[in-house]
């Protein structure tokens, strides 16, 4: 069902975590399963210099976090903004239907991180 590609990421995720201090934090949660995770994002010179994830759900939106993390970080705020859930689905080499709502989990809590980080820096000026 799953790529070895998913499988991979699933079993050894890159950039699990969080970070203290974050200039940027996103949460999304799926009603429907329960799933939620958290995208933490650091940002230096309109870039993501640092970015992780903390994902408690299945294992495709676990691989999908893992891969998001890895297709945004070093990018600026406006390319990152523009990964979409079927780029990391192209990445993992394709998910089940039944699972494509999952990697959406993982687009939607980047633009949150990033639009989190926004409005924190509107506050400050
Ligand atoms: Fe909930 Fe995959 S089943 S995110």
């Amino acid at each position: 069902m799953y790529s070895e590609k998913l499988l991979d990421h699933f079993k050894n995720p890159r950039n699990m975590g969080r970070i203290e201090n974050a200039d940027g934090i996103g949460k999304v949660g799926n009603p429907v399963c329960g799933d939620v995770m958290w995208i933490y994002i650091k940002v230096r010179d309109d870039r993501i210099a640092d970015i992780k994830f903390e994902t408690f759900g299945c294992g495709a939106a676990v691989a999908t976090s893992s891969v998001i993390t890895e297709l945004a970080k070093g990018k600026t705020l406006e390319e990152a903004e523009k990964i979409t859930n079927q780029d990391v689905i192209d990445v993992l080499e394709g998910l089940p239907p039944l699972k494509k709502h999952c990697s959406l989990l993982a687009e939607q809590g980047l633009r949150a991180a990033i639009n989190d980080y926004r409005e924190k820096q509107r506050a400050k000026h």
